[in-house]
């Protein structure tokens, strides 16, 4: 059985729990981050910490921990759980109080918890097949760059993508990809240039996002930071999509249409192999 970290304390999974009176639970009042575990190390840890004061801050929520404090609950987890491979989930609620739209009087303390998972990430069965995927309406708020809970809609339409016989969902924005239900989305044109979305409330500023981009870079592959349509993307080389836990994930099909040749490109190929290189030298 797992060891949880729920408000200052290590319990075993059955054992931990949280107000019916949490914001989190009553208004999808709170936020989380997922830090990856390669060979026992978190991936990226300060990208994830860095993000996550920026969620708190845009929703004006106070968090008595430091980044050591966190970093030390993170390590202390992955270690009592023996994880090798997998994650860590954090989240961090506004509180438990008397349902009301208004937010509690500040003393009422945030709801810290902490869990891992264990997950294969660098044998990817998907990665290795590459992802089918459809599209559908980005009906999320617009404040998408928040790492917030509320994900339903993500999970209503990765759902019915999976009923379909897809792997994804790839949501549309007055006619433009936004991003995928959980990751970030991009497209490789015939000269091998890469084409992401550019960071707005539109979508999620992946930490993946960042540490791929950089990976480009250093390879001499240039970058457009720009929407494109689902058009562009049927009819480009190659495409793939980045997340914490999906690494660099090939795209083969998009509504049905076949990307390139319909396998895994080079560009994307690459790209993982190269993150998992440097995102293992660099785990901590
Ligand atoms: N999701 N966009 C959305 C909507 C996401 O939920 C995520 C991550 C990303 C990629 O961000 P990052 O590279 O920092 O993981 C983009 C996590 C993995 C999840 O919800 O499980």
């Amino acid at each position: 059985m797992r060891t949880v970290y729920v408000n200052g304390n290590y319990v075993p999974e059955d054992e931990a729990t949280v107000s019916i009176f949490d914001r989190g639970f009553l208004f999808g009042d709170a936020i989380y981050e997922v830090t990856s575990v390669l060979d026992g190390k978190l991936i990226d840890f300060p990208g994830h910490t860095a993000r996550l004061h920026r969620s708190l801050d845009a929703l004006g929520m106070s968090f008595p921990m430091s980044d050591e404090d966190l970093l030390a609950v993170h390590r202390e987890l992955v270690s009592r759980n023996a994880v090798t491979e997998g994650l860590v989930y954090l989240q961090i609620s506004r509180g438990a109080a008397d349902r009301d739209f208004l937010f509690p009087a500040k003393d009422v303390p945030p709801t810290v918890v902490l869990f891992t998972q264990e997950k294969t990430l660098v044998e990817n069965a998907l990665a290795k097949r590459g992802q089918k995927v459809v599209t559908a309406d980005d009906l999320r708020w617009r404040r998408c760059d928040i790492k917030t809970v509320q994900l339903l809609w993500a999970s209503l339409v990765k759902n019915e993508a999976k009923a379909r016989g897809a792997d994804d969902v790839w949501m549309v924005l007055d006619g433009l990809v936004t991003e995928g239900s959980s990751n970030n989305a991009y497209i490789v044109q015939g000269d091998g240039t890469i084409v992401t979305r550019s960071i707005s409330s539109d979508i999620l500023a992946g930490i993946t996002r960042t540490a791929v981009l950089k990976c480009a870079e250093e390879l001499g592959v240039s970058v457009e930071e720009r929407a494109f349509t689902v058009a562009e993307a049927q009819a480009a080389a190659e495409a793939f999509s980045t997340s914490a836990t999906g690494f660099v994930n090939p795209v083969i099909e998009i509504d049905g249409v076949a990307i390139g040749d319909g396998k895994p490109g080079p560009v994307a190929q690459r790209l993982r192999e190269i993150y998992i290189e440097t995102s293992r030298a660099a785990a901590i």
